[in-house]
């Protein structure tokens, strides 16, 4: 039976019972094996536009230092990888959904992450901390304006020598978003595209 409810993946606080799922992928030859659950964006599977931007955009090393930011982390899937594969730098992953957030606590702590991900509401973050590297599957679904305005607000906080890394599908605007970015002032280059889906590398 579909139930059918007022929730979006981005509803603050969703009103569906969270019925806990299992989500198993690989990056960069990493297993993961994460919680996810109903009312959180793609709750049964690895997005197939957050498996492209792991597999195509450059990673972090084991030597990136500094903050790093996932912006709109869901269940954390993008959260966990970089905490895994820059083993000193932080992770913030932010996101408007409560239930995510908790996921998100709960997946990194397994992963023994937690000491690094500071997991946070977007108005919690300190207005001083700027980011060595910004990742996101940017909520298109909140509409251009919002989408926008949410894009103004964080990638100004890139470190002078940082990188955003954006995956769009192409059908959802990804194209567009990229014009947009370039008539912001930005540098964007079409990093990769894969599965109609494109990978934005984003400097200042
Ligand atoms: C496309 S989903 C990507 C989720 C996760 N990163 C993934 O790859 O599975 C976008 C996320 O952004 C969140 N979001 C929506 N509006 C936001 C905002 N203003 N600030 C931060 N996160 C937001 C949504 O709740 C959702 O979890």
């Amino acid at each position: 039976m579909t139930h059918v409810t007022g929730d979006h993946y981005f509803t603050a606080e969703p009103n569906t019972p969270a019925q806990a799922r299992e989500v198993q992928f690989t990056v960069a030859g990493s297993d993961y094996t994460l919680t996810s659950a109903s009312g959180v964006f793609s709750a049964s599977r690895l997005d197939p536009g957050t498996a492209v931007l792991l597999r195509k955009a450059d990673l972090p090393v084991t030597t990136t230092a500094g903050d790093l930011l996932d912006l709109g982390c869901g269940f954390g899937a993008i959260t966990c990888v970089l905490g895994n594969v820059a083993p000193t730098a932080t992770i913030w992953a932010v996101d408007v959904n409560e239930r995510a957030r908790q996921l998100t606590v709960g997946n990194a702590t397994r992963l023994g992450l937690s000491e690094r991900v500071r997991v946070t509401a977007p108005e919690e973050v300190p207005d001083d901390l700027r980011f060595a590297q910004i990742w996101s599957n940017p909520p298109i679904r909140i509409g251009k304006d919002e989408l926008h305005r949410m894009l103004l607000h964080w990638l100004p906080r890139l470190t002078p020598d940082g990188v955003a890394w954006l995956v769009v599908a192409r059908h959802l605007g990804g194209d567009s978003l990229q014009s947009w970015l370039v008539g912001q002032g930005w540098q964007v280059a079409r990093h990769a595209s894969q599965k109609g889906f494109r990978v934005l590398r984003v400097t200042p």
